[in-house]
């Protein structure tokens, strides 16, 4: 990875840190993006104790604001002038409804609208330094899930966390084919993956069930370092040069959903994206 540049989303813990870190000691730059300046730093300073040679840098952004990951994507293009892989990670599960600053239901913010919004922002770079790779961590929650193409904010219906969550992984998936679909032939790969069930942070973001279950599970689940394995090898390896449109799990192509492979499902999903986040451009 040396001379190339990588963007992690939620690099600040995790899945993300595991990445960036890894990434770096492969000699990557690598660009962290976290909502929290300290906790991002803190990331930051142990990625450069562990390879000196690279400083890495840091870009805060809450991705919960379609305007922060508008001003977080200007501040990497003004930082690097080259993108070899964005690693979209960055991911939340929400107990509960809650709504972002532009009135958008968090889950499918976060998960979805800034991984889709950032890669856009992102795609002139990512096309200028080709051949580059755009990975996206979804998840095996995405399995059973469905869009509720009614009401994908569950605004009006129940709201049910693991619903929603596997829902936003799904439409990462269904993102992913799509991007990989329009991409062909610019040298930029779109491949999604789901990293294993691992002992980060994930679901401590807001008290509940999960948090309660994940804190008594952490012993029997895989380390972080375990967790970012695939989507090191989708950002690093020679092996996956050119391969695209793809889910991956243990460094391996698997099938994703039957509902994931609807070609119709993946170019709805993606009208009804764009039109969101004009909605919040014209808004902002
Ligand atoms: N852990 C698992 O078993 C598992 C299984 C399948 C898939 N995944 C996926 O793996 C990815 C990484 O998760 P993880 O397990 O490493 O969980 P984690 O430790 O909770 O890390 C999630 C990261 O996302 C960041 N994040 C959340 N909301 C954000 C926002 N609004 N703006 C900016 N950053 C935000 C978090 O920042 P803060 O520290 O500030 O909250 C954190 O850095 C997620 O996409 C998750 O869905 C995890």
């Amino acid at each position: 990875m040396e001379g190339k540049t990588v963007v992690v989303t939620g690099a600040n813990q995790g899945i993300g840190k595991a990445s960036a870190l890894a990434l770096a000691r492969r000699g990557a730059r690598v660009i962290l993006v976290a909502r929290n300046h300290a906790k991002g730093q803190a990331a930051l300073d142990e990625i450069r104790a562990a390879s000196p040679a690279q400083q890495g840098d840091l870009v805060v952004a809450d991705l919960a604001s379609s305007a922060d990951v508008r001003r977080a994507a200007a501040e990497i293009r003004a930082r690097t002038g080259r993108l070899d892989v964005l690693l979209n990670n960055a991911g939340v599960y929400v107990p509960e409804r809650h709504t972002t600053v532009d009135g958008v239901e968090e889950t499918f913010a976060v998960n979805h609208l800034a991984p889709f919004l950032l890669t856009h922002e992102l795609l002139d770079l990512l096309k200028a330094s080709a051949p580059s790779r755009v990975v996206t961590v979804s998840s095996e929650a995405h399995r059973g899930a469905r869009m509720q193409w009614d009401d994908v904010q569950f605004a009006s219906h129940r709201y049910r966390g693991f619903k929603v969550y596997g829902q936003s992984k799904l439409a990462n998936v269904l993102f992913t084919y799509e991007l990989a679909r329009r991409l062909q032939g610019t040298g930029v790969t779109a491949n999604a993956l789901h990293p294993g069930v691992i002992a980060s942070g994930f679901g401590q973001t807001y008290p509940g069930a999960l948090a309660v279950v994940t804190r008594l599970a952490k012993p029997f689940l895989l380390s972080s370092e375990q967790g970012a394995r695939t989507s090191v090898y989708l950002a690093s390896s020679p092996e996956v040069e050119g391969m695209t449109g793809q889910y991956f799990s243990k460094s391996r192509p698997v099938r994703s959903s039957a509902v994931s492979y609807d070609e119709a499902a993946q170019r709805k999903l993606w009208a009804l994206s764009v039109e969101l986040v004009r909605a919040h451009a014209h808004a902002a």
